[in-house]
């Protein structure tokens, strides 16, 4: 039975595509290795809804592999800024610089060659290889895992070694025969994960659609299409307060630069003190001394720091990340003076020109939703 769907699965899928799959997208078609790397990471953790609208801003802004390599760090993350995932845009800069200096701005079209690459994990080196190179390169993301799991019936949580080996195995037998068939089928698995083989709503279980599976898939055979694949149970994320200082003075905006290593890595923000693991009841008002201190420490008791006066509470923002809850309370503080900081992370901004610092979403829709800066500003 399964030997008779992995020699058929490919021929399937394919025809599928034709009449129900994804086209038009920008960034099919396009064999250019460049091209394509940018769009498989941009759309790794990205709506493609929202991809739709950046992946031409970004590839006119950085319209080749040197161009992107030779740019400084913070244009390439205010160009991804909102996109979220910032390590991407670090990893897309260092690999654009690796592929300059190790490749001769040349991609290389080896899968194992490609995942060397800063950023390209096993399955991105498959898709780039696969629509760039016409490689028989298989691809397994979190869509294609499911989609596998539930045609074999692979049980067992996808975190398991033997599950995402055995997942691989299949991935690998069932390409097409023909390499010049790569790219369609590539996208074709895309496509079916993202819109029928979907986690909660799958065609098979209402009576529109047909899922061109219905009678191989083992999951459907067995009335096991939603508990496949297993899950594993994840514990709640962690949450975490912080106080963050919206300093200025007049049309200027104290912004700090953040650890490349952080959370929101390289881009600018307000300056925060440490995360605290969240307390309830609430915790008191800080006192001014503390709340300087804990989020500006390199500027010590500088004069223009003392001269500085907060001014009111601002909101309380909650910002949800994949691992972690965060709870940033603003303050406002006005400074009389514009003095230079000691810090060279620290830097005063014109409000008119935020547009060219990548900021944290959150902080950018506070700051358009103070109404300091109208939407413009933090267009590019
Ligand atoms: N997600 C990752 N790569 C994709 C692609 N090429 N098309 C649509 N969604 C994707």
């Amino acid at each position: 039975m399964s030997k008779a769907l992995i020699n058929t699965f490919s021929e399937k899928l394919i025809a599928w595509h034709a009449r129900s799959g994804r086209s038009g997208l920008p960034w099919q078609g396009n064999r250019d290795p460049y091209a394509v790397w940018v769009s498989e990471i941009m759309l790794q953790q990205t709506q493609v809804a929202t991809v739709l609208e950046r992946y031409p801003r970004f590839m006119k802004r950085f319209p080749t592999v040197k161009k992107l390599a030779s740019a400084h760090i913070d244009e390439v993350l205010a160009e991804w800024a909102g996109l979220g995932y910032y390590s991407r845009a670090r990893n897309l800069h260092d690999c654009a610089q690796q592929v300059v200096k190790e490749f001769a701005g040349q991609f290389p079209s080896d899968p194992i060659l490609l995942e060397q690459l800063k950023g390209i994990g096993r399955s991105t080196a498959g898709a780039i290889a696969a629509f760039a190179f016409h490689v028989k390169a298989p691809i397994l993301d979190a869509n294609v895992k499911r989609i596998l799991a539930r045609l074999f019936a692979v049980e067992g949580p996808l975190q398991d070694k033997a599950v995402n080996d055995r997942l691989w195995q299949l991935a690998g037998q069932l390409l097409p025969a023909k390499a010049k068939d790569m790219p369609v089928y590539t996208q074709a698995l895309m496509d079916f994960g993202a819109t029928w083989c979907t986690a909660r709503k799958p065609v098979c279980l209402d009576n529109e659609k047909k899922c061109p599976y219905e009678k191989q898939c083992q999951a459907n055979l067995s009335d096991q299409v939603l508990s496949l694949p297993h899950k594993t149970l994840k514990a709640k994320s962690p949450e975490f307060d912080c106080d963050m200082l919206l300093v200025r003075s007049g049309n200027f905006i104290l912004l700090q630069k953040r650890p490349s290593k952080a959370i929101w890595g390289g881009l600018w923000s307000l300056p925060e003190s440490v995360w605290i693991t969240k307390s309830t009841p609430k915790k008191s008002i800080p006192r001014l001394q503390n709340l300087f201190a804990a989020a500006l420490p390199e500027e010590g008791a500088t004069p223009w720091l003392k001269a500085c006066k907060v001014v009111k509470a601002g909101p309380q923002i909650k910002h949800v990340f994949t691992h972690r809850r965060l709870w940033m309370q603003i303050w406002h503080v006005n400074a009389p003076k514009l003095v230079e900081p000691q810090s060279s992370n620290l830097k005063w901004v014109p409000l008119s020109q935020l547009g060219r610092y990548g900021l944290p979403q959150p902080i950018k829709v506070l700051l358009q939703g103070l109404s300091l800066v109208r939407g413009d500003d933090l267009k590019n």
